[in-house]
């Protein structure tokens, strides 16, 4: 008797966080976003997902974090499974499980993770053998940060410019060893608001009503090159108040959308009222803050800074936990 191919495959993919934010969709049936994005993979963290397809199975499953998914979770999975079927020219039916090895509620955006394992696992049990290229502009279908997730270290996800969108991919810009002594502190706050509007919803507002927008686009491509720069030359230095720089810039478009979107509660103000009042009494930028659209802050800063910093934001009330993160590598498939 002949056995098939398995049909199965595991990947993993880390999360990433953005240093350049990813904010509003130019082409929403080819995931074409306005502007480029730059960020860090972390390391330790991971989703773990595991695709089976069997042509005995009529209705997609799908299982996250140990439940099954229904509504609008299980939707967005199953679209991009059909956008894998469509690929491998197939139509069988897929069983699918992914896991998280941090909380959903942890500062850290799962979609990124999960995509990232998705689009791989899935490509991988249809034995579709995608380069990480590939697999990043297939990824971004599913959650625009995933297309990141792929790469480890320094990643920067370019719009491109074809209007078909083939060179809207990411691409390692450094490895995870290019820079170890960089760490990235996630701060947990306390009684963080679960989010109301999904991110893709929340960006074609911004787009559509915040004055500020347009600015905010003009002056990316400008702040890209200096990261890339500073991230280069290991230049904390200047890295860090760009980063501050490009956060405030996102911020700002939030708060001038209609309706304004506030994503911070009075910790995580005063948790960038204390990042800022650190360097300043440093005399030079030892840390820099950055936040999604969610609470919790990601505090840059170098090894040799981690304990006086740690200790300033410790002061703190109403932070729940620090997580100390560095740069990681990417995704990989693992069965
Ligand atoms: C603020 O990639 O989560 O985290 O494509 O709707 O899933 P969807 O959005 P997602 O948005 C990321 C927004 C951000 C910035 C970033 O990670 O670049």
């Amino acid at each position: 008797m002949t056995r098939g191919p398995t049909l199965e495959a595991t990947y993993e993919a880390p999360p990433n966080i953005a240093l350049v934010k990813y904010w509003g969709v130019r082409d929403r049936a080819r995931a074409i976003p306005y502007n480029s994005s730059v960020s860090v993979t972390l390391d330790r963290l991971r989703s773990r997902t595991t695709v089976r397809f069997d042509p005995e199975i009529s209705t997609d499953r799908v299982e996250l974090n140990g439940a099954t998914a229904t509504g609008g979770p299980r939707e967005s999975v199953v679209r991009f499974l059909d956008r894998v079927r469509e690929l491998a020219h197939v139509t069988y039916g897929a069983e699918v499980r992914s896991e998280n090895n941090f909380p959903t509620a942890s500062g850290l955006a799962s979609s990124a993770s999960g995509f990232a394992a998705l689009a791989g696992a899935a490509t991988a049990a249809l034995g579709l053998r995608l380069s990480g290229r590939e697999l990043s502009r297939l990824a971004r279908f599913g959650s625009g940060s995933a297309a990141r997730s792929v790469f480890g270290g320094f990643v920067e996800w370019r719009a491109g410019v074809k209007p078909d969108g083939s060179d809207c991919y990411a691409r390692p810009l450094y490895g995870p060893d290019h820079w170890p002594s960089l760490v990235d502190l996630v701060l947990i706050v306390k009684g963080a608001p679960v989010k109301q509007v999904r991110s893709e919803e929340a960006m074609q507002a911004s787009v559509a009503t915040s004055p500020v927008y347009a600015r905010r686009l003009a002056e990316l491509p400008g702040r890209i090159r200096k990261i890339r720069t500073a991230i280069g030359e290991r230049d904390a230095r200047r890295l860090f108040p760009l980063v501050m720089e490009e956060c405030d810039s996102f911020r700002e478009v939030c708060e001038t959308t209609r309706p304004s979107l506030d994503y911070l509660t009075t910790t995580s103000r005063a948790i960038l009222a204390e990042v800022r009042s650190v360097n300043r009494e440093a005399g030079r930028p030892i840390a820099a803050y950055t936040h999604d659209a969610g609470a919790h802050l990601h505090v840059f800063t170098l090894g040799r800074d981690v304990t006086k910093v740690r200790r300033r934001l410790g002061r703190l009330p109403g932070i729940e936990r620090t997580a100390v993160l560095h740069p990681g590598p990417g995704g990989r498939q693992v069965r």
